[in-house]
């Protein structure tokens, strides 16, 4: 509320704090013959655009809409206000269990009730070998405050990646993201790069196909318990797009019909892990100010959702993003000291970005050979790097699902036990546990 305080004493608001919004609107659904005893009020914002400050009205968990009123003159702008008709509507539709809008609303109370500590990973950097869906199982809950990361693409090149149908990819897909959720600290970030991918035709008599793949994995990170944020696109120099073939044929023909858009981007889509707790908890009650100081971001950065970035080349690994895209979505979705995740390693792009930009890591791979070129890269620059550095290698590539299950059993009814949980709260955990395996 700092800047929303700065901002109504700056131009002269008439109303000046969330209080004073909040009675605004109750007197005037009073006057409308709204029943309003059934109803709270979310955190009142000011949109500096439009001059109004806007109240969200909840009703049973649920926002049912919002009320502008004019922040100079303190009355309702009912052009951008929710009709009164269509919140009683929304309420009904509430109580017989048809209104659907996500329950998590920025200063809801009984959300913002619940008391977040602030966690503080005390994870060190780790470059691990092994397959993430397995991997991932060993790293505590809530230990990451970022995850960047570019998945194999379905079917691309066999030295990287091969899947015997699609839905296996998405399989291995809903596996990481899930294992992702646990680690991820509430309220923080997760950035996946994808593109569409082009399914070569198997014969002359047929056309290629192209699968949306950044669609599909949007709808498993929806169920997964994210929040979708931003999809930022990143776009490519023209020549990058010719060497997938798509278009070629349309610009030698240039028949109608045959028209194909040659690809120059792909997308950066940004999402946030449930519950999404204010991101000011994450400023103000960080245990070390001076750390938010020095995170903060230089005035050139990104400021639309199109990043104009130049594909980067490594001889050893056929599809590495470049540093600049990892270091832009490091510094913009992080603080110094945090710990950077990345499931899909690569040779370690992300997890040099982070230790180039003071954060930490933690980079997952499962190919050999790339994990001895990130292991190389960092040993051979170690002398460049921060001082103190250190990290630690692990090999889980022998762990299976099965032992990876145990750890999160023991793990849990340890926690169990720790908490003085009964018998049957055991049992029911356990049962709960089964059926998430399924
Ligand atoms: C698109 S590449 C990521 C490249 C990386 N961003 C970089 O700049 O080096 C995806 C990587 O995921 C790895 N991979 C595929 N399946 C995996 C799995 N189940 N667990 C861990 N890594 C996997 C592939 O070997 C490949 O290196």
């Amino acid at each position: 509320m700092r800047n929303s305080k700065m901002i109504s004493e700056k131009r002269n608001y008439l109303v000046l704090n969330t209080e004073q919004a909040k009675n605004i609107v109750k007197d005037y659904l009073i006057e409308n013959k709204f029943e309003v005893t059934e109803i709270a009020y979310g955190l009142p914002e000011i949109i500096d655009r439009y001059d109004i400050w806007n109240v969200p009205i909840i009703y049973k968990e649920n926002n049912i809409g919002e009320i502008a009123i004019d922040a100079y003159d303190k009355k309702i702008n009912t052009s951008l206000s929710s009709d009164i008709s269509i919140l009683v509507g929304r309420m009904k539709k509430v109580d017989i269990g048809e209104f659907s809008k996500p329950i998590n609303i920025k200063g809801l109370k009984k959300t913002s009730k619940k008391k977040h500590d602030y966690a503080i990973s005390n994870l060190n950097n780790m470059i691990i070998k092994g397959r993430s869906e397995i991997a991932l199982g060993q790293l505590p809950e809530q230990s990451i405050d970022l995850i960047f990361t570019s998945p194999p693409y379905f079917n691309a090149r066999k030295e990287y990646s091969e899947f015997h149908t699609y839905e296996d990819y998405l399989e291995l897909m809903r596996k990481v993201i899930k294992q992702c959720q646990r680690v991820l600290i509430d309220g923080k970030f997760f950035v996946i790069n994808t593109s569409h991918v082009l399914v070569p035709r198997a014969s002359r008599s047929e056309s290629s196909t192209r699968i949306a793949v950044p669609f599909d994995i949007h709808q498993i990170f929806m169920e997964e318990g994210f929040e979708f944020v931003d999809d930022i696109i990143w776009q490519k120099p023209e020549g990058a797009g010719w060497a997938s073939g798509r278009g070629r044929r349309f610009s030698a023909d240039r028949n109608p019909l045959q028209y194909k858009a040659v690809p120059v981007t792909e997308y950066v889509m940004v999402y946030r892990k449930k519950p999404c707790i204010l991101i000011d908890h994450f400023i103000r009650n960080h245990p070390n100010p001076e750390i938010i100081e020095q995170s903060k971001i230089e005035s050139d950065y990104e400021k639309t959702n199109i990043w104009y970035i130049s594909p980067a080349r490594d001889k050893r690994h056929p599809a590495i993003f470049p540093l600049e895209l990892a270091e832009k979505v490091i510094k913009y979705y992080s603080f110094k000291n945090d710990v950077i995740l990345d499931p899909f390693g690569g040779i370690g792009t992300t997890a040099k970005a982070a230790h180039k930009l003071n954060r930490r890591f933690c980079t997952i791979e499962v190919n050999q050979e790339y994990i001895d070129f990130t292991l190389n890269d960092f040993n051979k620059n170690a002398s460049n790097f921060l001082n103190n550095f250190d990290f630690e290698y692990i090999d889980y590539s022998n762990l299976t699902e099965i032992q990876n299950d145990n750890v999160d059993l023991k793990r849990i009814i340890k926690e169990l036990l720790e908490n003085g949980i009964s018998q049957n709260e055991m049992l029911l955990a356990l049962q709960n546990l089964k059926k998430a395996k399924m």
